[in-house]
């Protein structure tokens, strides 16, 4: 029997939503990691401090009892983000980011950023204060096709704002791309990014080969295998710029399985067994609790956690297909490969 533990994971990215949905996916993500960052694009959205230590005391309240998990609050930025408001909940210990959606970019941005002139005051209190800027790194253009988009944002936007804020600690989220994996890599102490679990595990051939398969639709979408080879190589590196930000992100089937389907895969259940498979092909099983459980931490300015989490190897795992919700079910994520760890 094989074994192998770490220090307990955290989810430096995560979709919990809010009502039943909430109460549904909490405990599946608080079983498993310490802590994580909870993505504020609600409807509507987590714009102000008030908004956000509402939305924590709902989150809390859906935590199984005596669940230690602590969720890691946002801010999701706008054109009107009130830069005295974000210091103050940052001083309160209450967020510890803000999170920039472009505009349309995906679910539930419409109130995101299309002048970025307009957050500049936001963006240099941010960096005064030493707060994070997580940034969903997609250009909306029209004209840009969409296994583009975030070569061309690193282009276009990110590079542009971290020199003219260099100070701005920014957090690259969900990288899809070899751009992003080389950009991360050489973008100095005030730049990481995250990766998904299932970036590791498909390309964009999940999605469209012998039909559409909804399930493995998210954005930024998967892109060319050469990408996904990228993403392992960086997750598996040993590099602290590079940590895991699952993006788990539920909607019931019906909004998937649909003529015009939502973005988002559901990880939280099976993520850590997927990951323990991945660096385990990878040949880096010593390299997981890197990526798992300490660059996040290091790079927010946070200790790991306490506690440790052991890893099994053995006969294939079992997990549920879906999670039942009041509203209807929302399918976990296939890796599409037997997962031989299982956590405990
Ligand atoms: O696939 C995604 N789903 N990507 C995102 O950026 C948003 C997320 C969601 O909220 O569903
Ligand atoms: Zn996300």
């Amino acid at each position: 029997m094989q074994q192998i533990t770490l220090r307990r994971p955290d989810d430096w990215h995560l979709h919990l939503r809010d009502g039943a949905m909430l109460n549904a996916v909490a405990p599946e993500t608080a079983r498993h990691f310490g802590r994580a960052i909870i993505m504020p694009n609600l409807i509507p959205p987590v714009v102000t401090r008030d908004d956000a230590a509402a939305y924590k005391g709902r989150i809390m309240a859906a935590l199984p009892e005596g669940s230690d998990f602590q969720p890691l609050m946002t801010l999701y930025l706008t054109e009107d983000t009130d830069p005295a408001d974000v210091k103050r909940a940052k001083e309160e210990g209450l967020i510890s980011a803000v999170k920039l959606y472009p505009a349309g970019a995906t679910t539930n941005s419409a109130s995101g950023v299309t002048n970025f002139d307009k957050v500049r005051p936001v963006l240099e209190t941010m960096a005064e204060i030493g707060l994070p800027l997580c940034v969903h790194g997609e250009v909306v253009d029209a004209d840009i096709d969409i296994f583009d988009r975030e070569a061309v944002f690193i282009d276009r936007i990110l590079d542009p704002l971290r020199t003219s804020v260099p100070e701005l600690r920014v957090i690259m989220e969900h990288i899809t791309t070899k751009q992003g994996v080389d950009y991360a890599r050489s973008g100095g102490d005030n730049l990481g990014a995250t990766i998904t679990t299932h970036h590791l595990v498909i390309n964009r051939n999940a999605i469209l080969v012998g039909g559409i398969k909804p399930h493995y639709y998210c954005l930024p979408v998967a892109k060319r295998e050469e990408h996904r080879l990228a993403l392992r190589a960086a997750a598996t590196s040993g590099d602290p710029s590079f940590f895991l930000g699952t993006d788990s992100a539920p909607h019931i089937d019906p909004l998937k399985e649909s003529a015009c389907g939502c973005a988002g895969c559901f990880t939280a259940t099976n993520t850590m067994s997927i990951l323990a498979e991945v660096f385990e092909q990878e040949g880096a099983l010593d390299k997981l609790e890197g990526f798992a459980s300490l660059h996040g931490p290091a790079f927010y300015g946070l200790e790991p956690n306490e506690a440790e989490m052991v890893l099994t190897k053995g006969e294939p795992v079992t997990y549920p297909d879906k999670i039942a919700t009041p509203d209807g079910d929302v399918t976990v994520f296939d890796p599409m490969m037997p997962l031989h760890w299982r956590v405990g």
